[in-house]
């Protein structure tokens, strides 16, 4: 397996167990806890001026991915655009990228490894976006693929799955009780690429993070708002905040995000709401919001009334899908 020169190898993010790069590695065989892809990183190693000329993808970040671009089981994911919302506000838009989520991020990176350590077949449970992103790179990479969804997934997101050739089952309850089911019925020669379940999705997703970066032109917004669900997303750019600074990049100061370290915090926002705004951003932006992205919205006008967020401070607003799977 050719590794970039920089991927040290793999540590449990929990008990710093270090764990063999070689094989297909789910959590920590000692605790249970998540696996951390770890970097030997210097300052200077990352130039902004180099990646002008790097593929137009997420791949251009080889310096702290763990595989060569020229390996990737790649549909082009990732170098979304940021569009300007109003002053000092800006909406990353993620649906841009391939099966119209920010899902291919962390697929790309999964599946790649995934393949060159030899998985025969690849499954997850889903509620929604991930199905079709598993579903589009095992195509791209030669993979059967099964995924477990909740009977009452919206049918765009069951049909997508298919679509790509994927075996779709459909079961009561939640993407928790697909996860069960997946584990006690799945196919046992299949590998899980579930949310924090392998290390690699969350190196995919932190690249959101080196695209802020690069579009700030080496800076960073104030704020970002982020829908979570799984938490590999979040999980995702502050890991990548980390390596920024040990490249000498950024400095210690962080955009409000992470909850405790960055000074940052989580708002529930009620369905009615998410209906309201989503609707209310698509007409400001003309973008093609989802849900999640109205949600980030409906944040921003409550966390502003708050008076957490102040006027002028920069911040980013993330749509991570289409809109179009909901309808
Ligand atoms: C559109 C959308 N936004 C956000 C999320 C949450 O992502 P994360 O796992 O990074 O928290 C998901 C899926 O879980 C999603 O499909």
């Amino acid at each position: 397996m050719n590794w970039n020169p920089s991927f040290a190898g793999l540590t449990c993010f929990s008990c710093d167990t270090p764990h063999d790069r070689e094989v297909l590695q789910t959590v920590c065989t000692k605790c249970g806890m998540p696996l951390r892809a770890d970097f030997q990183l210097q300052r200077g190693a990352l130039r902004r001026e180099a990646l002008a000329v790097r593929p137009r993808s997420l791949w251009r970040y080889a310096e702290v991915l763990p595989v060569p671009a020229a390996e990737a089981v790649t549909l082009a994911e990732g170098l979304t655009p940021l569009v300007q919302a109003e002053d000092a506000v800006w909406v990353k838009d993620e649906a841009r990228n391939p099966t119209g989520s920010f899902k291919a991020r962390g697929m790309t990176m999964a599946v790649t490894v995934a393949r060159k350590l030899g998985a025969k077949a690849l499954c997850a449970p889903s509620a929604g976006n991930a199905a079709g992103a598993l579903a589009a790179y095992g195509a791209a990479a030669k993979l059967p693929v099964v995924v477990a969804m909740p009977d009452d997934t919206p049918r765009h997101f069951v049909e997508e799955g298919k679509l790509y050739g994927a075996e779709v089952k459909l079961g009561p309850g939640t993407i928790a009780d697909a996860g069960k089911w997946l584990k006690a019925n799945g196919p046992k020669d299949a590998f899980d690429v579930s949310t924090l379940k392998e290390p690699y999705r969350v190196e995919g997703k932190k690249t959101m993070a080196y695209e802020l970066w690069e579009q700030f032109d080496g800076e960073l917004p104030d704020t970002i708002l982020y829908p979570t669900g799984g938490g590999t997303g979040l999980v995702g750019m502050w890991k990548a905040f980390g390596e920024l600074q040990t490249l000498g990049l950024i400095g210690a100061a962080r955009p409000r995000l992470a909850i405790r370290e960055t000074r940052g915090t989580a708002v529930a926002i009620p369905e009615a709401e998410i209906e309201a705004q989503t609707p209310a951003l698509a007409r400001r932006t003309g973008l093609d919001i989802c849900p999640e992205g109205g949600a980030v919205w409906a944040a921003l006008l409550r966390l502003r009334a708050e008076g957490f967020l102040r006027r002028g401070e920069r911040v980013v607003l993330f749509n991570t899908g289409t809109g179009l799977k909901y309808r």
